[in-house]
């Protein structure tokens, strides 16, 4: 018998699925290490921040299935650094993903394992592709919620360990009140 065909409510003005599905929530202990401004981080960790939560829809992690889910990333910083996610590879390096950007404003920043770096403003209706081979992260860069949808192949899987290890070239940090692109003294490629 075939998989059956469902349909996933997603409320706008709660910025949730009906059903939730598979949550994945991360606080700032979670994710504290990737920040610059450890000494802010510290600071921070007695609050310990929820930082983004993912709705995702469960289906079958094989490549014939397409996994989405919603990404519900907070407004915040640590030190000057915006709220971020944590960023990964897929775990099949050529594994492609879009993302399609329902309220607040962001980055999405990507990099491949050679070095290459690219950022794409996210707003309001922005359909933004991630092609294969290129690890990517969203930054929070407004005030308000920043969420956004995403689909990518059933297989893909997620690698976390390398961002961890390398970081991404840049940093989005708030500069005087204005949204800024720097270098990130830690990257080590
Ligand atoms: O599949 C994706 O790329 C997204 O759904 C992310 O998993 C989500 O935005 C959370 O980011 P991360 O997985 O890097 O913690
Ligand atoms: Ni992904």
């Amino acid at each position: 018998t075939h998989f059956k065909p469902f349909n996933t409510l997603f409320l706008e003005s709660q910025s949730i699925l009906e059903p939730k599905g598979k949550v994945i929530t991360r606080r700032l202990s979670d994710m504290a290490e990737l920040y610059q401004d450890q000494k802010s981080a510290q600071s921070l960790m007695d609050e310990n921040p929820l930082v983004y939560e993912v709705f995702n829809v469960e289906v079958p992690e094989s490549i014939e299935h397409i996994q989405h889910c919603i990404t519900v990333l907070y407004p915040g910083k640590v030190g000057e650094e915006f709220f971020m996610t944590k960023g990964h590879y897929h775990e099949i390096l050529n594994r492609a993903e879009i993302y399609f950007c329902f309220k607040g404003e962001g980055k999405l920043v990507m990099q491949t394992q050679d070095g290459d770096y690219e950022e794409l403003d996210m707003k309001p209706g922005t359909i933004s592709y991630v092609p294969p081979n290129w690890a990517h992260r969203t930054v929070n860069t407004g005030e308000e919620p920043f969420v956004f949808f995403a689909a990518y192949p059933g297989d893909a899987g997620h690698n976390y360990g390398d961002i961890e290890k390398i970081g991404f070239r840049k940093v989005i940090v708030n500069e005087s009140g204005e949204v800024k692109t720097v270098d990130n003294p830690r990257y080590q490629l």
